[in-house]
């Protein structure tokens, strides 16, 4: 049996299959049999549905130094800003408006927002919109205040492993931050009973298969029910600001193999996808991607919030983000609903 008919198989294969398989990503008919897999799976537990997350990049302030992040602490030209629990509230509802019923507060690791002040926010929220779920995605944080958040009612939380290879982990991140922790991090997560998302970069500098092998085979053990991965983008104020972005392509082959590894995972087609490519979020939504998050940031902070460069929804012209992925989602044959969009079980 080769190694394609083993994983469609099973779904199941070891840090060297992996390995193995994704030396096949030239391969045409390797790269079709998991799209048409992937494509089937996606439309057995989710058929034609594509799930949205209103996105609040809430604060650009961040105590941490990861090098290839635009918003990064030693980045001196980042122009900072914070939003009120106020501001927040107010995209809120003209995201509740647009029919969104999921908000993912997204931020650098900020010690502003202490637990009080992150309670405050994620309670105002489930107050107001008691049928909308609160996806938290700010970093590490200790046992207990996660513990704290998820009594105030967050439902879910997004923090990127980033990589599950430690000497990779510690050229892409300055000695202070582990791999270890990170993974403890998530754990922690599992066992408060958030539901939990992790993920990657794709061609961040120094990456080979090896590392993404690496990276299959951890989120098959961990069993996320969200996995975020995206291309590396270069920003121009970080150390990788001369090296070369990620490969559309491989994203879009790991993006089917996540989806026949973990069937009923939300996998959404990020905005460094579609970045990277005009057309990038709709070839994630073909190759088995569920999940968009447009932007619901106040127009005024979008372009602050930078990552990487030449970010889209940045813009006047976005300020409108759902009527636009509404309209791509449907040319790409799917369809935007207005729901909190769990996993199914
Ligand atoms: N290019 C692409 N993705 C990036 N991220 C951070 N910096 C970059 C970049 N330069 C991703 C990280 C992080 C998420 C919020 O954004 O994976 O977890
Ligand atoms: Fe934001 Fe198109 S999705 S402008």
């Amino acid at each position: 049996m080769t190694i394609l008919d083993k994983f469609l198989e099973t779904h199941i294969l070891s840090t060297e299959e992996y390995l193995e398989l994704l030396s096949l990503r030239e391969n045409p008919e390797t790269v079709k049999r998991l799209q048409d897999e992937a494509v089937r799976l996606r439309k057995q537990y989710y058929g034609d549905k594509v799930f949205t997350r209103g996105l609040i990049e809430f604060t650009n302030y961040c105590k941490n130094n990861c090098y290839y992040c635009g918003i990064r602490k030693g980045n001196h030209h980042a122009d900072r800003y914070r939003l009120t629990c106020d501001e927040i509230m107010e995209c809120c509802r003209s995201g509740y408006a647009l029919g969104y019923r999921t908000f993912v507060l997204q931020g650098g690791e900020d010690p502003y927002y202490t637990d009080e002040r992150i309670v405050e926010i994620v309670r105002s929220i489930k107050q107001e919109f008691p049928d909308c779920a609160v996806t938290l995605s700010i970093g590490e944080k200790s046992y207990e205040s996660y513990q704290r958040f998820r009594e105030a009612g967050a439902d879910r939380y997004l923090l990127r492993h980033e990589t599950a290879d430690e000497e990779l982990y510690r050229s892409l991140h300055p000695a202070e931050m582990k791999l270890s922790n990170r993974k403890q991090c998530l754990y922690h997560l599992k066992e408060l009973g958030y539901q939990v998302g992790a993920g990657f970069m794709v061609g961040p500098p120094g990456q080979t298969m090896q590392h993404l092998a690496e990276d299959l085979y951890f989120l098959q053990e961990l069993k996320p029910q969200m996995v975020g991965i995206g291309p590396f983008i270069p920003h121009h104020d970080t150390t990788y600001a001369n090296e070369p972005a990620g490969s559309v392509e491989l994203t879009l082959f790991l993006l089917s193999i996540l989806r026949i590894m973990l069937p009923r995972v939300l996998l959404p087609a990020t905005t460094a996808l579609g970045t990277l490519d005009p057309l990038g979020r709709e070839k994630g939504l073909a190759v088995g991607a569920n999940v968009v998050m447009p932007n619901l940031s106040p127009v005024k902070n979008r372009k602050k919030y930078e990552l990487y460069d030449n970010k889209i929804c940045t813009g006047e012209e976005a300020a409108e983000c759902r009527g636009c992925l509404s309209r791509r989602v449907e040319r790409a044959g799917y369809r935007l609903v207005e729901e909190r969009g769990d996993a199914v079980s």
